[in-house]
Order: C-alpha cells, then structure tokens, then sequence
C-alpha cells in the first residue's frame, strides 16, 4: 500500500481500515499524522511500537468539531474561546479527560491533548470514522518531523497506507496549551503564536524545563537529522567539514556544501513552513554538518528556534 490521492473512496478506504484497529498517516496542516482509533488500546499500543516511542509521552487526539471534544474531555469556557479562534488549527489544548479515553493514550495522565487539525481531509477522515483519532507525527521517535507524503514512505515503507494531502502548509508542529490549571501553560511553542493566545487569554505562562517530560516536545533533543546540526555563531571550527547552511533570509558568506533559505523575505510563517523539508534535503546529502542560523524569536520564530535548539542538543 503506497501512497494515495486523497479520494472519497481512499478516505473511505482509510477509515475502514482504522476502524479495523489498523493505523494509517493522514496529512495535516502541520505535520503528517500516524493515526489509529483513539478507542482501540491496540491500535494505540502499535503506535508507540512503530515510532519506538516510549510510553510516557503522551499523544494528541485529533477531532473533527468541538462536540467530539466534549464527548472525551471537560471542555471548559477558556477551551471554548480558544477554539472559536483558532480551530480548525495547529493549536492543542490540554484538558481534564474523560473515562472514555484509554490510559495508554494519555501515559497515565488525568488529561487528555486535544486539537482540530485545519485540513480538509484530515476532517473527512476523522467525520467518516466518527471517532477521535490519536495521532502523533508520523516519523520515529525523535526525528525530523514528515511534512510531505514521502517522508512518511522513508521511514515506515509501503507497508503503511498514507493518505497524501501535499505539502503541509503550516510545517511546524502544533502549539500545546494546558488548561488543566488555573493559569493556562504553555507546554510547546507551534503553530499558533503565542502573542496571538495572549490576545485572547491575556497572560500565559511559559514552561522553560518541564521536572519530567509531561510534554512531548519538553524532552531536551528531539526533532532531529541524522547529520550533526549547530545553530550558528562566530568562531565555530568548520575546516575540511563538508558543511550545508541553513540560513535564514540570505545566503552567508563563506563556502558551504550548499545553502538553503528559509524565507529570502523574512517571512517566519513562510520560514516555518520551509524548516523540516529543508532539513530533511540536507540531511540526504551526507553533510558533515548542518549549520542553522538563529531567527528573530517572536511569533513563530520561537517555536522554529526551539525545534532547532533540540535537535542540536540530539548531539550534545
Ligand atoms: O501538530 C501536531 O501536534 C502533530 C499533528 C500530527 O497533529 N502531532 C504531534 O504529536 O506533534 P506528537 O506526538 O509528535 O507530540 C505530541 C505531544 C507529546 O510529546 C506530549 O508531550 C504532548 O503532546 N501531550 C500529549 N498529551 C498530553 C497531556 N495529556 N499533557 C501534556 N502533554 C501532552
Ligand atoms: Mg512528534
């Protein structure tokens, strides 16, 4: 089973399949999904059994509508102004769940994370199922994140059904909120910027270290290419190093292997949208090193910093 066109009839196909208790990957606006029925223990246990994704990390649960969400969570007042702003989209909200949803999806937790991804087919799949599905990012655990239908197919093989809905626009992955207390907490920087949730919630605070990852994207290194990755500064030795630079809105001066731009214009949305393809083109091409330079670190550039800082720190 390759990859699909996103047909009526795949879709169908798709659901079928999940309510079989098999997983399938399914785009989002964000990053691609590895999918299963967020009811069916065992589709959920060979989950974590194909990313080797160990058992305390949480996943998120992705719903077609806030009535979905109110099914399997205490869906409260803040939750609901926050998902008249920002679902369908890259937000994800912690809440209090319910019995309904099983342990293994929430690691033991008293919460369950919850976002309406804002794709279409993503939609069609979870209405055409008429369940939640839980769903990480389709890659193995700690990698580079999948935003094209073949980044998938390069780790997990045909073996796995994926839905392809092209190129994932926003490219990073969901922002994680907790509601869970009284002051809502902001557990890793995405898609939604965070000045956007004070707009609407006022003040939000940020988590920096988490004691123990409650959070996936809390653990220190993650999101990471195989080749070493640096975040840019002065005086780092790069002689007889076969280097690719990954710059920000021009190319560097110096002779790199190669170069990619993530936004000529200084877009950080369009920087964002770029940031995991172009790491995974640079990571094909047997570098000695990848070389980011830092962005400005307001609105998206905090949650593309962060992903950078953790995959450099997969090689501390
Ligand atoms: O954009 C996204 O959020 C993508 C797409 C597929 O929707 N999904 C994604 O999932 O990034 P994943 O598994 O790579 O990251 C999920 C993170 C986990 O690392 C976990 O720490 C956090 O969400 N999480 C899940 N449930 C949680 C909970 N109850 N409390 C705190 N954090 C939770
Ligand atoms: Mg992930």
């Amino acid at each position: 089973m390759p990859i699909v066109e996103p047909t009526r009839e795949n879709i169908k196909k798709a659901a079928k399949l999940l309510k079989a208790g098999e997983l399938i990957a399914f785009p989002t606006e964000t990053v691609y999904g590895l999918g299963a029925n967020v009811f069916n223990e065992k589709a959920v246990a060979r989950i974590f059994e194909l990313k080797k994704r160990p058992h305390f990390d949480p996943l998120i649960v992705h719903v077609a509508d806030v009535s979905m969400a109110e099914e399997i969570s205490h869906f409260d007042e803040r939750a609901r102004i926050l998902a008249s702003h920002f679902w369908p989209g890259p937000l994800t909200l912690v809440l209090p769940k319910k019995k309904a949803v099983p342990d293994i999806v929430t690691s033991g937790l008293p919460s369950v994370a919850l976002r309406m991804p804002a794709h279409e087919v993503a939609l069609a799949l979870i209405k055409e199922c008429g369940f939640p599905l839980a769903a990480p990012s389709a890659n193995p655990f700690g990698q580079l994140s999948p935003t094209r239908a073949e980044h998938v197919l390069s780790y997990f093989g045909d073996e796995l059904f994926i839905l392809d809905g092209g190129e994932c626009q926003v490219g990073l992955e969901s922002t994680i909120l907790d509601l869970t207390e009284k002051e809502p907490l902001l557990l890793r920087p995405g898609g939604v910027p965070v000045e956007a949730l004070r707009e609407v919630l006022g003040d939000i605070k940020i988590r920096k270290k988490a004691s123990k990852p409650k959070a996936p994207g809390q653990l220190k290194s993650h999101y990471a290419p195989r080749t070493p990755l640096k975040i840019w500064r002065k005086c780092l030795k790069l002689e007889g190093k076969r280097v690719g630079f990954l710059a920000f809105t021009r190319a560097p001066e110096g002779k790199y292997e190669v170069v990619r731009v993530l936004s000529p214009s200084g877009d950080l949305r369009e920087a964002a949208a770029n940031l995991f393809k172009y790491l995974h083109e640079l990571d094909k091409m047997g570098l000695d090193l990848i070389l980011a330079e830092p962005v400005p670190e307001k609105g998206l550039g905090l949650a593309i910093m962060d992903r950078l800082r953790k995959a450099e720190a997969a090689f501390n």
